[in-house]
């Protein structure tokens, strides 16, 4: 039987499931172009916005590893170790809505078979910035871009209307949702900061809003560790910090819990997942619990800027799992999406000892006088 890694999502026609997501890996135009040489069913740009960008004075992103050894984690001891996450602060694209055009043009008109999303980002605190979003979404799209995603997510912005605080405000998720859709003529994809408490009701906002689907997560709002030495954080400009983002491999579980919470809210939805992806095994997750495609950041950085064998690893790891379950009549990914959603309930369902097992949190030990 053959196997068949294509997919529809929201509409659109992939080769793979696999997309680099707005990061790095997308922020120039040679870098797409290498990326779709490589076989990545999709990729999402760096995202594009109409505000100056000036990134801070020193690093912008390192990977935090583990000591084989000790397990101890350091962003400062080379490249031995364990990959645990990565960490940044890096702002969005600092190229302007100009650059991009032509190149989004162009690079569609190279690999018309490829699906490239636009990512794009404006406030929500005036008409203006309503009208940022307009913009965007208009240009993007009649440049050929085949989707827009909204970065609802970054976590690491000053700005009280932008970034993951419309993320963590219901109404104006459904809101800026909304004003996008009005103009698109493409699949707007909702990209939604991990940090609230369930996320599910913001993914019910930007479905209220019209979205065609929801992309989780971007990275999680940490700090990099002191150096025990120096007592200076690891990472710092000047000494100082601010909140930045986790991604990589420490955020897979966290990742698939908020993808969790949203697949089982909206089963009949579309949810891309993103967090810690760097084999099939890894999406793997992602597939079981609901989500129509993954896309990668972390693991494609670290292999020549923009993940080649990363994508060898995800389309091999697949056509290997499709073929393996062949018995089962899977040819591709919607014979075993979702399979095992209804596997995550609530903590009371989960099934106790016998009461006769059972001494409950009163064992003699310890409690005894
Ligand atoms: C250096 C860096 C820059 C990023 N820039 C963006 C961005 O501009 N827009 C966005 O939506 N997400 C951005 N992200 C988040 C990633 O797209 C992705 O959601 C996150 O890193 C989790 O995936 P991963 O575990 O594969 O890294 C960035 C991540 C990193 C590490």
């Amino acid at each position: 039987m053959s196997v068949d890694l294509s997919v529809t999502f929201t509409g659109i026609r992939f080769p793979n499931p696999f997309l680099l997501s707005s990061a790095p890996p997308t922020e120039s135009e040679s870098n797409i172009v290498r990326a779709f040489e490589a076989g990545w069913g999709g990729v999402v740009t760096k995202t594009i916005g109409l505000h100056p960008v000036v990134n801070v004075a020193g690093p912008k992103t390192k990977f935090l590893r583990a000591n084989a050894e000790t397990g101890t984690l350091s962003m400062n001891k080379g490249r031995a170790g364990v990959l645990h996450s990565s960490w940044n602060w890096e702002l969005i694209s600092d190229k302007t809505l100009d650059w991009w055009a032509p190149r989004l043009g162009r690079i569609k008109k190279q690999f018309p078979d490829r699906v490239l999303i636009a990512s794009i980002m404006a406030g929500s605190g005036s008409d203006k910035e309503l009208d940022h979003w307009r913009t965007l979404a208009k240009t993007c799209q009649d440049e050929g871009a085949d989707g827009l995603e909204l970065n609802l997510s970054c976590p690491h912005m000053d700005r009280e209307d932008m970034g993951s605080n419309i993320g963590k405000d219901k109404q104006l998720c459904s809101f800026v949702t909304k004003v996008v859709k009005d103009v698109a003529t493409v699949p707007v994809w909702a990209k939604l900061t991990p940090a609230t408490s369930d996320i599910a009701m913001e993914a019910g906002a930007v479905f209220a809003g019209g979205a065609d689907a929801v992309v989780s997560s971007n990275t999680f709002p940490s700090l990099p560790l002191f150096d025990a030495e120096s007592l200076e954080f690891e990472m710092n400009v000047d000494g100082l910090v601010s909140p930045g983002g986790l991604g990589g491999p420490a955020i897979l579980p966290q990742s698939i819990a908020k993808v969790a919470q949203m697949t089982h809210a909206f089963p009949d939805r579309s949810f891309s997942g993103i967090g810690g992806i760097a084999d099939f095994r890894d999406a793997l997750n992602y597939f079981l619990l609901g989500c129509g495609t993954v896309q990668v950041c972390t693991a494609a950085m670290l292999d020549h800027a923009i993940g080649p064998n990363v994508l060898k690893a995800l389309t091999t790891g697949m056509t290997a799992f499709l073929e393996k379950n062949a018995g089962r009549g899977w040819t591709s990914l919607e014979d075993f999406r979702g399979l095992r959603r209804d596997r995550v309930v609530a903590h009371s369902r989960i099934r106790r000892p016998e009461d006769s097992e059972y001494a409950g949190g009163h064992d003699a030990e310890g409690y005894s006088s």
